[in-house]
């Protein structure tokens, strides 16, 4: 294991030091683990090394990362334990945090009418569907879900499977095969790269929200390709940005693509009244052909929908095997989403507040000196740090004055793009964004002093 000779800063051997360093300058895992042996082919018998789950790469990575931050005194800041409903404030450890890192856009979990409908559901129909609904068969909210979804949108049909991140794999899996052209924007969430990775369609990603990128792209690869899907989310997990619909749309007509767009940071939180990406431009949400959603975040519970078109629902709803092979969601949980989007609809107040709670929070970060990226101002505002250690350390020191906000640190971004990100929700005001602000603006000055940044 490495370390055994650990000494000197941060604790690691020059060989770890040096890994690690690798790592921060940006190079790809494949240049870090270099060293280790990639052809087994001429291998035989004894000469066959074993197998230790502690020598894989990526766990040796994690290690070197951990112990660097506790070297740092940087305490693990993931899986916290909330001890009530996360909401602008939660209860961590018996202590009220304020908190940034809930994706509950519009403040429903646990709201009374979320609750009930739930616990209706639970006493009729018992916690689990089962099995597949294709084989074992459906209650009505599954049922009065999708037609709900359908409706919000403006679209024909949509189907609900029990996962958002595999929502993606298994839509394009079952869609795009290798006649087929994925592009996707290169900031995509990775359930989309998974998906059309293991479609077998040939991928390529264009420049995060650079269109013209994406034109270039399609003029030498659109050709020779049977279908081809663009890719983008509504309002961008990482950056807090949003692509240009208008444009998108006259590139797909004019390359005779297909668009896809992941609405699950959108839905709620873009738009008048929450209909997300195509709503806040004006334009009507069937012009999408693929619009895919969560249902774990504004919709507070646990699951992803793909709306648009008839034919597209029901083939799903007939070969994707994350449906077909799958058991149907929790019927509490379809009964807590239903809820969810009657309150949207009857509360469109709340996605007002967001909204203007979101537009506050990013001038208020931008007067103090922070590096906001290209934030849109909308639910979802990063600081910008550029450096892993020094986003953990942040986070870390905001954890000792109560305030919960997570790092965002390499590989989920590039180790220059690592960060704080906040969220925010129809729950928080003013004064405490200006308290969160105020605390991770001190802490940054402090903690790059710290390590000599
Ligand atoms: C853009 C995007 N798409 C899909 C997913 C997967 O959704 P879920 O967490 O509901 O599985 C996420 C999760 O955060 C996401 O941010």
């Amino acid at each position: 294991m490495p370390g055994d000779d650990a000494t000197g800063s941060f604790g690691l051997s020059d060989n770890e030091k040096s890994r690690l360093i690798h790592r921060m300058r940006r190079k790809s895992s494949r240049e870090i683990h270099s060293s280790y042996r990639e052809d087994f082919s001429s291998l035989e018998g004894d000469d066959i090394p074993d197998f230790s789950f502690k020598d894989l790469p990526g766990y040796q990575d994690l290690d070197i990362i951990w112990r660097a931050a506790g070297q740092a005194g940087i305490e693990y800041p993931f899986f916290l334990c909330h001890e009530g409903i996360a909401r602008d404030t939660t209860r961590i450890n018996g202590k009220t945090f304020l908190n940034f890192s809930t994706y509950d856009y519009l403040d429903l979990n646990g709201s009374q009418a979320v609750n009930q409908a739930a616990a209706q559901a639970m006493q009729k129909y018992g916690t689990s569907a089962s099995a597949s609904r294709l084989v074992a068969g459906e209650r009505p909210v599954h049922r009065e879900l999708e037609t709900a979804l359908a409706n919000f949108y403006g679209v024909q049909d949509s189907i609900v499977f029990v996962s958002g991140h595999a929502t993606n794999v298994w839509l394009l899996c079952q869609l795009f095969d290798h006649h087929d052209l994925v592009l996707h924007d290169s900031l995509i969430h990775n359930s989309v790269i998974m998906g059309a990775r293991f479609s077998g369609a040939k991928r390529m990603s264009f420049a995060h929200n650079n269109l013209d990128h994406l034109e270039e792209i399609l003029l030498h690869n659109r050709r020779g390709c049977k279908k081809a899907v663009i890719i983008t989310e509504g309002l961008f997990s990482m950056d807090g940005d949003i692509p240009d619909l208008p444009r998108l749309l006259e590139l797909k007509n004019r390359y005779k693509c297909l668009l896809m767009v992941d609405e699950a940071h959108s839905l709620g939180t873009l738009g008048p009244t929450g209909r997300g990406l195509a709503e806040h431009f004006g334009l009507a949400s069937d012009n999408i052909d693929i619009i895919m959603g969560t249902l774990s975040k504004t919709l507070c519970a646990c699951g992803g929908f793909i709306a648009g078109c008839k034919e597209l629902v029901e083939y799903l709803k007939y070969s994707a095997p994350g449906f077909v092979f799958s058991v149907g969601i929790s019927p509490p949980l379809a009964a807590a989403s239903l809820a969810a989007i009657n309150e949207l609809l009857n509360k469109p107040y709340k996605v007002t507040r967001l909204q203007e709670t979101g537009r506050f929070f990013l001038e208020y970060a931008r007067y103090r000196g922070l590096d906001t990226g290209t934030s849109a101002g909308a639910a979802i505002t990063p600081m910008i740090v550029g450096n892993s250690l020094l986003a953990g350390m942040i986070s870390a020191r905001l954890v000792q004055q109560c305030i919960n906000v997570l790092p965002i640190v390499y590989p989920a971004v590039q180790e220059n793009a690592a960060r704080l990100r906040f969220f925010l929700s129809a729950a928080h005001n003013r004064d405490q964004v200006r308290q969160a602000v105020d605390a991770a603006a001190a802490e940054l000055v402090r903690s790059r002093e710290e390590l000599e940044l």
